[in-house]
């Protein structure tokens, strides 16, 4: 029987991990566990920086941004021994079991912990949309709205200049996010890897919103295109003139949605019963408007269908 668990937040931080540690606390303490907060993510587990969580600790941060606890990425996780290390840290406290929270990374860490006799449960904090097993993770939300508010904003000198605005949006290799933004600002174009590059499309499309609006709207998913680049040939090519714009780190920041704040507390409240019907290796998913859990090898596969499935209403409706 599981006494005393850990929680901790790594990868890329995602409005609403505040949100999911708060619910691993509560519902932990609910159920008469003892739980403690590792810093930094498997960092601190490598190095020791663990401390006990109370109620209390928790009280004003369900609606912060960031996570109080911190977040690393840590690539020497992969190696038996540096994870033999963390391991003899959490017995230093008695802890048998641990919530991770964040994205693939992070799920590759809790399993090939959890192999090591660690009990595990993975909850999907990142704002990329890229763990397949869950139709969203704790963060999306929340960067989708900054991203169309700052779209919103361009719009607005964009169109008063008669420009075309090319948004770089982040989401590592994922469209989730570059795709529901096409989507929610009504864009000409959209690239991601998903859906592709074309740039005698994108001008095409372009030219052809220049006739009948006095703006376009190019969202380019990260990793794909030099956004300064295609603003050059939107220019040259096209009746309007471009400027690229690389939204960068301010997607991840801000306080999470009602949305992400409500997915946190349930995912939060999920990994601890999990833990307690003795899952390991596990992560929490939300399909179908059910939390429910899932073997963490199954969630690092490809999220693409999803992604294909929005653009093709895109591609009907720009
Ligand atoms: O995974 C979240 C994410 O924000 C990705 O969208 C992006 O590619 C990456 O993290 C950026 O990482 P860093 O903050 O280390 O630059």
């Amino acid at each position: 029987m599981i006494k005393k668990i850990g929680v901790l937040t790594s990868g890329g931080d995602a409005p609403g991990m505040n949100a999911a540690i708060r619910a691993v606390v509560r519902t932990a303490i609910q159920k008469g566990i003892e739980v403690y907060g590792i810093h930094d993510g498997y960092l601190g587990m490598y190095e020791g920086r663990i401390e006990r969580l109370y109620r209390k600790s928790v009280s004003e941060r369900l609606g912060l941004g960031g996570t109080f606890l911190g977040t690393a990425r840590l690539k020497d996780f992969a190696k038996k021994e540096v994870r033999q290390i963390a391991i003899d840290n959490l017995a230093i406290y008695g802890i048998d079991a641990v919530v991770t929270i964040g994205g693939d990374g992070t799920y590759r860490g809790a399993l090939a912990l959890s192999e090591m006799g660690i009990h595990t449960v993975g909850v999907p904090g990142t704002i990329d949309n890229d763990i397949s097993g869950t139709d969203f993770t704790i963060g999306f939300d929340t960067a989708l709205n900054t991203v169309v508010e700052a779209v919103d904003k361009l719009r607005d000198t964009s169109s008063s200049h008669r420009r075309c605005s090319i948004i770089e949006v982040m989401g590592r290799n994922c469209g989730d996010i570059a795709v529901w933004t096409a989507i929610a600002v009504g864009a000409e174009f959209v690239v991601s890897k998903e859906t592709g590059f074309d740039l005698q499309a994108i001008i095409d499309n372009v030219t052809q919103a220049a006739k009948a609006k006095n703006h376009a709207i190019i969202i380019v998913a990260e990793n794909m295109v030099d956004v300064n680049w295609l603003a050059k040939e939107v220019s040259e090519k096209t009746p309007f003139d471009a400027r690229a714009t690389i939204l960068g780190h301010i997607q991840r920041g801000g306080r999470p949605t009602a949305k992400d704040r409500v997915l946190a507390s349930e995912m939060g409240y999920k990994a601890v019963e999990a833990l307690l019907n003795d899952e390991t290796g596990v992560c929490v998913c939300q399909r179908n408007n059910q939390i429910i859990t899932m073997p963490i090898n199954d969630a690092l596969g490809d999220d693409t269908p999803p992604v294909l499935e929005k653009y093709k209403v895109f591609k009907v409706l720009w």
